[in-house]
This record gives C-alpha cells, structure tokens and sequence, in this order.
C-alpha cells in the first residue's frame, strides 16, 4: 500500500497503536494515552479527530507552536537544496547561523550539535579542556560543580551527577569528577568550588525539578563567585531559554551573562534536533580539529531551521507574549492556590503547579486534563508542568486554566 502525505500506509486506532507499541517499543517512557497525528499552532489532533490544547509543547522545544510558518517554509526551502555534507566540507548556511546565534546572545562562538545532551556533554568536555589549558589545573583533575535535582539529559557522563536514583540506578560505572551541591545556595557552592573546579554547570531554572525558580540574586552570585574563583559559569538554558520565561534567556533576568550558554530544544524549531554550546572564544577557541565533533552537527537543514528561529526571537515578539501572557498565567493559578493547587512557581510562559496530593497525583491530573482537551506533563508527584507555545493566545490560555479549574474542583 502506498502511503499519501495524510494517511499513513496502515490507518489504526489509538488503542490499536498504544498496544502494537507495546512489544516493539522500548518501555523507557510511560506516555499519556493519546496518539497524535497532526498538529497546527497550540492544537494538536489525534487519530480518531480529537483535539488538544498543547500546554507542554514538547517540554519547550515547540516554543513557536507546531508548524510554524516561517519554520516550515525554511525547512521545505532547504529540503529542496540540500540537507547534509557532514562538516568533512563547508555548507553554505553554517556561518549565517552561528553568526546569527552568537549575536543574539551576545556571545563569540558557537559549537553545533544535535540533541541538548549532546550540547551538556559539550559544554563539559569544553570547560575540562579549559582547565587544563588555560586556567592550568593538573591532568585529569578537573571538577565540575553542579546542583541536586538537576536534569542535564540522559548520557553516561550525565547521568553521573545526577541525583534522581531512577536516572541513575543500573546504569554505572559513572564517570567521576562531579561535585553536586544542593540549588539556590551559595554559600554550599563557595565550599565546593576549589582551584580543581573547571566550571559550575546549573539551569538558570530547574524545569524537570519542577519549575524551581532560585532566589533573587542567586545567579548573580554563581556569577560573582565564579568569576572570582576563576571558574566558568555553564548555564544550561536548553529549557529555559529561547523565549520561554519572558525574555531570550532565564539569565537576563538578572542581567547574568554566563561564560558557556547551552541551547537545545527550541532551537530545532520542532521540526530538526538542534543544539549549540554557545561561548567566548576564549574558551570555545580551545577546540582544535579532530578533537570533537559531530557528523550531523551543524548540517545545512538544521542551521537553516536554526536561522530561521534566530530570525523570530530576534524580532523580541515572543519573548514579549511570554513576558504579558505570563501575568495571565500567573493570576489565573494564583486563583486556584486553596482550589486544589496548593503551590506553584511561575516565570513567563512556563509554570510548575504542586497540585493537592488529595486529588490525585500528577499522572492522575494530567490523565484528566487530557480527557478534557488538555495536555500537560507531570514532573514529580502531584506538581505538573505548563509550557504552552508562546503563540498561545489569551483566550486559550484562560480555557486551559479553566479546564484545570474544572478538573481540580471535581476533586479525587
Ligand atoms: C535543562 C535540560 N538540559 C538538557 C536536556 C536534555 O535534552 P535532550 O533531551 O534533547 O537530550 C533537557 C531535556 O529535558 C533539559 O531540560
């Protein structure tokens, strides 16, 4: 059977995909059950025509909606011309991209790579090579300093500091040379940081931790300690950044400009797996060839994807409906808190709510929500997570609230 650009080649139900899954599919993921065919913008649509508000949209990497214009039309250009050259050769539209790129976060250089993993294990070769070669620590001596209920993805080498034992549990032997210190706590930070200490890797915000926004100052901080210890500051904003918290980067909210930026997410526009370690060429410039790389890192279809999201975050449009649909979100949980929400962090388009373990767990809600044409993502217990495309609209954003209102009043 030949399969046209709408139907796929065998046409089944949910129930008949989820369970097909089942003994073909590694079960590293427990996905709600809703089978998705199609999308546009903030709506998604399953394969009996059910449709969805998206409000995870893809953990930040939708930040644009699905589909959007722009994105699509650079990707169809650049399909029709050219998609691969491994980087043995020069592609036409690298330089436009890390040009673009760096100039957007005000930094030198950038490193492409694919998947946000790929940028974190990056940042850390990067920052090792850094300490041996120019702040001049001993051979293999390098530490990073990072912080507890981190989520920097999913390799050996991360997973190796991470403190979340199912992460971690069966995986070892690990690889050492990390320091882990709890969040939000500077004093812990200046015990550990030593003149071993090569960088101090952290997320501007803590996104799979459950939204865990650091204390006024905190960053400010990281940044005032790092720089008088003489170590790099690493800010992973592979989920905060790119438009999601109201401006370009988490850290511009206090004026932080950290030493390595790691992008992901977004930056493939939901269409392309894109990352970047993006840095000063003092430091990014100690990469020399051979010594790292990647054969898809950087490809033309990605930097033109890439480009083309650059191009959107720089017009600050997004940035600013996340900054003003932010306060929406923010009143509209403020007014559930007592309703069965009995906390939440919220920073621009993105929020952490701690439901009331009472009514359900955090599966149990977002089970709910999906019934009722929403779809969110738990984190850890009763807390889920909210994270519409930043081209959500008002009214959409209240009817999702609304559901989420609907929901918790039903109670257990
Ligand atoms: C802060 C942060 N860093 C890194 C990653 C890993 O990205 P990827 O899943 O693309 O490897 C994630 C993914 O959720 C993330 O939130």
């Amino acid at each position: 059977m030949t399969a046209t650009a709408d139907v796929p080649a065998r046409a089944r139900t949910s129930a008949d995909l989820i369970s097909a899954e089942e003994p073909v599919l590694a079960h590293n993921y427990h996905p709600l059950p809703v089978v998705v065919a199609r999308a546009e913008g903030t709506w998604v649509e399953d394969v009996e025509g059910r449709r969805y508000l998206d409000m995870l949209a893809g953990y930040s990497a939708l930040n644009f909606g699905h589909r959007h214009p722009a994105l699509i039309e650079a990707a169809h250009r650049q399909l029709d011309r050219l998609t691969l050259t491994s980087r043995a050769f020069h592609n036409d539209r690298l330089a436009e991209f890390a040009e673009r790129l760096a100039e957007l976060t005000g930094l030198d250089m950038v490193l492409p790579m694919n998947t946000g993993a790929e940028a974190v294990e990056s940042g850390i070769k990067v920052a090792r090579k850094w300490a041996y070669e120019v702040k001049g620590v001993p051979a293999d001596q390098a530490t990073i300093v990072v912080a507890a209920e981190n989520f920097h993805g999913r390799t050996t080498t991360i997973v190796s500091f991470s403190t979340d034992e199912t992460a971690r549990a069966g995986f070892g032997p690990f690889t050492p040379g990390f320091r882990i210190v709890p969040y939000n706590d500077l004093a812990a930070l200046e015990a550990a940081v030593d003149e071993t200490t090569a960088a101090v890797l952290l997320e501007p915000i803590q996104g799979e931790a459950g939204v865990i926004i650091p204390d006024p100052g905190y960053l400010t901080g990281v940044r005032e300690l790092t720089r008088r210890k003489g170590c790099l500051f690493i800010a992973d904003e592979i989920q905060s950044g790119l438009g999601r918290t109201g401006r370009t980067l988490a850290v511009e909210h206090e004026s932080v400009v950290p030493d390595v930026l790691l992008l992901g997410k977004a930056l493939g526009g939901g269409i392309v797996p894109v990352s970047a370690v993006v840095a000063g060429r003092d430091v990014l410039g100690v990469l020399r060839p051979g010594e790292h790389g990647s054969t898809f890192g950087g490809n033309p279809l990605a930097a033109a994807v890439g480009t083309a999201v650059v191009e959107l975050l720089e017009t600050g449009e997004f940035q600013q409906r996340a900054a003003d649909l932010g306060v929406l979100l923010r009143d509209g949980l403020a007014g559930l808190v007592g309703k069965g929400v009995v906390g939440f962090r919220a920073r621009g388009l993105w929020a952490g709510v701690d439901v009331d373990p009472a009514i359900g767990t955090g599966r149990e809600i977002s089970a709910r929500l999906m019934r009722e044409g929403v779809l969110v993502k738990d984190t850890h217990g009763s807390t889920i997570r909210l994270a519409p495309p930043l081209t959500i609209t008002g009214e959409e954003l209240e009817s999702a609230l609304g559901t989420l209102a609907k929901v918790l009043a039903e109670g257990a």
